[in-house]
C-alpha cells in the first residue's frame, strides 16, 4: 500500500475533514464486523435479533444478546486507527467523525465531534416511561432487563425498520457537503441512509479516500483507495503529514 504525494498534497490544502467510520475501524480492537468472512451475520441473521418485534417477542435474548456485545466492548480498547483520526484535530480547522458503529470506541480515543448514525451501545432507555440507563456501569443483568416501572429497556441503537436520529443525521450531511477531503473508513458502504454520506460528499467537490482491507461498493467513485488496515494506514498518513 502506497499513500499517494497527491493525498498528502490535497489534505495539506484542506481545512475540513470528514471520517465516515464502519465496523472495520473497529476490527483491529477485537470487535467483529458484521459482514464478511468473520462476520457476525456469517453465524447469526440480523432480522432474528435487530428489530423491535424480535425484542417484543423475545427480550431477554436480545438483552442478552447486547450486553454480550457490551461486555466484550468494554473489554477492548480503541486501536491506532482511531487515536489516529483523534490526532487529526490538532492538524486540522474541523474533523468530524460521522460514524455507523455504537461501540463509542471514537469518544474513547478522543475524538470531540462525533455523529452517530447508529445510537451507542452505553445508552439505554425503558421502553414504556423513556427512563435513561446510561454508561459502561449499566447491566441488564442486573435489574432483570426491567425499569422501575415494569417497562422494558433496550439499547438505544437504530434496528432494522427504525429511522435514524433525524438531526444528527442532517447534521452529518452537512459536514460532508461542507468537506473538503471525506475519508471513507472500515465500512462496507451499503446500509442505506448511512451510505449517503460519502456521495454527498462527492457530489459536493469532497476528496473522497476510502480505507478498507478489499474494494467496496463505492471503490470505483473514489479518488483515492487504500488498500490495507485502518489502524496501520491512518498513523501512515499522519505520519505523512509531518505530525
Ligand atoms: P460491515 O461489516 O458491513 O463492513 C465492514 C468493512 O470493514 C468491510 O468492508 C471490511 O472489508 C472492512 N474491514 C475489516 N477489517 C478492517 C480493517 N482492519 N481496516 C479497514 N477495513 C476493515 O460493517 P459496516 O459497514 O459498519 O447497522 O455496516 C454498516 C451497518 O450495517 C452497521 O452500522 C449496522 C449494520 O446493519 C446497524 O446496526 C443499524
Ligand atoms: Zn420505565
Amino acid at each position: 500500500m502506497e499513500v499517494a504525494e497527491s493525498l498528502i498534497q490535497q489534505l495539506k490544502n484542506a481545512s475540513r475533514i470528514v471520517f465516515f467510520t464502519g465496523a472495520g475501524i473497529s476490527a483491529e480492537s477485537g470487535i467483529s464486523t458484521f459482514r464478511g468472512k468473520d462476520g457476525l451475520w456469517q453465524k447469526l441473521k440480523p432480522e432474528e435479533l435487530a428489530n423491535f418485534d424480535a425484542f417484543l417477542n423475545n427480550p431477554k435474548i436480545v438483552q442478552e444478546w447486547y450486553q454480550h456485545r457490551r461486555d466484550i466492548i468494554h473489554s477492548t480498547n480503541p486501536n491506532p486507527g482511531h487515536f489516529a483520526i483523534a490526532e487529526f484535530e490538532k492538524i486540522f480547522d474541523e474533523v468530524t467523525v460521522v460514524t455507523q458503529n455504537v461501540d463509542n470506541l471514537h469518544k474513547r480515543a478522543g475524538s470531540s465531534n462525533i455523529l452517530e448514525l447508529h445510537g451507542n451501545i452505553e445508552r439505554n432507555y425503558c421502553i414504556e416511561c423513556g427512563n435513561e440507563f446510561i454508561g459502561a456501569e449499566f447491566d441488564y443483568k442486573t435489574v432483570n432487563g426491567k425499569c422501575k416501572c415494569g417497562g422494558l429497556i433496550r439499547p438505544d441503537v437504530v434496528w432494522f425498520g427504525e429511522m435514524l436520529p433525524y438531526e444528527i443525521f442532517s447534521e452529518a450531511e452537512k459536514k460532508a457537503a461542507e468537506s473538503d477531503i471525506c475519508f471513507v473508513v472500515g465500512t462496507s458502504a451499503v446500509v442505506y441512509p448511512a451510505a449517503n454520506i460519502p456521495l454527498r460528499a462527492l457530489h459536493n467537490g469532497s476528496v473522497l479516500v476510502e480505507v478498507n482491507i478489499e474494494s467496496t461498493d463505492i471503490s470505483s467513485l473514489v479518488h483515492h483507495s487504500l488498500l490495507g488496515r485502518s489502524g496501520e494506514i491512518l498513523p501512515i498518513i499522519l505520519e505523512m503529514l509531518g505530525s
